[in-house]
């Protein structure tokens, strides 16, 4: 076991260079969710350097890379990179900036792309030191729904050969550069997009007995919904409903036709979400109907939540502990964004864990700001740590 551990980690030192060139070539070139051509391309031309075998155009710009090690079917562990970037301005005034104008790496899949390919280099030279294959799912469109897991799942990516659990890793300004979090059981949240018209009938303000007020409805129905959370979820079930939108066109002396209402709605178990919309709509279509109105409810569903297997995590955590030092562990709470790693996570067992990439001595931006970048010697941390954990899956 240190024998494995040593050669990972001396072979991390050697590429971290190199990776964090591929990291900043992938950061100066920014692509939008499923868009990621030239990316796709440039993991391919690396692919065949490394004289990985690989299949590519899965949903378009995904690519899947297999390592076969000893008895290469005894068992398959998956390995996720999300590749795609958003649609933002980079400000940061550094050499490798985006240079494709209102597009940036914000999210950090710069880094879980190089990554996963430093990872791939590093095992593909290790294939007599374990036993299965290592499939890694390089994914595009992880930023705009559906989701590129639920399509590359769709496409079979899970499939032929099948892997027995999946890892991924996020960067996380949060945390130092050097250090790694962990967290068993649910991790991140559901998220579903609300969109409410509330109709009533608009005239004079003068005269309201003319009118159906759909400002009033909407008032009334904002309250009544926040039942839902606070008297519908199970307490230790985290939930989270609110808006952000609220448009009404009328004027101080003009009642509107209508009002339109967006907001998200946020959980952690696939029956409660289930349940809470069926109750977010009946509130919303009977206080309407209450008060005169109408209201049409739209749900539109995004990704579900994301669970960390406990057995799979717990055993990655000491591994983790292992390779870095207990130090160098956190444990991590629970987020209620959302991240569509979360549809493997509901296949099968799954860990997406948290890469530090803070600097130590600076303020660090946070994700999805024109601001956002990492300490790049995480880097190391990331190409030896994921290595070490799909090995440790795979020698007995
Ligand atoms: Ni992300």
């Amino acid at each position: 076991m240190n024998e494995i551990i040593s050669l990972i980690k001396q072979k991390a030192a050697n590429y971290k260079a190199e990776v964090i060139a591929l990291r900043r070539h992938l950061h100066q070139h920014p692509e939008l969710s499923f868009n990621e051509h030239n990316t796709s391309e440039f993991i391919c031309q690396k692919l065949t350097e490394y004289k990985v075998e690989f299949q590519k155009g899965i949903v378009k710009t995904g690519v899947v890379a297999l390592i076969k090690g000893k008895h290469p079917d005894k068992k398959v562990i998956a390995l996720r990179g999300d590749i795609d970037a958003l649609p933002i301005q980079e400000e940061n005034e550094v050499d490798y900036r985006s240079k494709n104008a209102g597009v940036m790496h914000a999210c950090g899949h710069d880094v879980h792309t190089a990554s996963l390919l430093g990872v791939i280099k590093i095992l593909s030279e290790l294939t007599d030191k374990f036993e299965g294959t290592i499939k890694c799912i390089f994914q595009p469109g992880e930023e705009k729904l559906p989701g590129g897991a639920s399509l590359m799942i769709k496409e079979g990516v899970l499939k032929n050969p099948s892997p027995t659990a999946i890892f991924g890793q996020h960067v996380y300004p949060q945390l130092t550069a050097g250090k790694v979090g962990f967290r068993k059981g649910m991790y991140m949240a559901s998220t579903d997009e609300l969109y409410l018209t509330v109709i009533g009938k608009g005239g004079h303000a003068a005269l309201p007995h003319l009118n159906v007020d759909p400002i009033m409805i909407a008032a009334q129905t904002l309250i009544a919904l926040q039942q839902v959370v606070s008297r519908g979820a199970n307490p230790i079930i985290p939930s989270v409903l609110s808006f952000g939108k609220i448009q009404a066109n009328g004027a101080t002396n003009v009642i509107p036709d209508k009002v339109y209402m967006e907001g998200t709605f946020r959980t952690m178990d696939e029956a409660w979400r289930k349940a809470a919309h069926e109750k977010i709509t009946t509130i919303a279509e009977q206080t309407a109907i209450a008060m005169g109105g109408k209201c049409e409810v739209e749900i539109r569903k995004g990704y579900p939540f994301l669970v960390n297997d406990e057995e799979l995590t717990a055993k990655a955590q000491e591994a983790a502990e292992l390779f870095l030092g207990k130090d160098n562990v956190v444990d991590l709470d629970v987020r209620m964004t959302a991240e569509d790693f979360a549809y493997y996570s509901q296949e099968m067992p799954a860990c997406f864990y948290r890469l530090g990439t803070a600097f130590k001595d600076k303020t660090n931006s946070g994700l999805h700001t024109p601001t956002f970048n990492i300490d790049e010697t995480a880097i190391e941390t990331s190409i030896g740590l994921m290595s070490w954990l799909a090995v440790n899956e795979l020698v007995d």
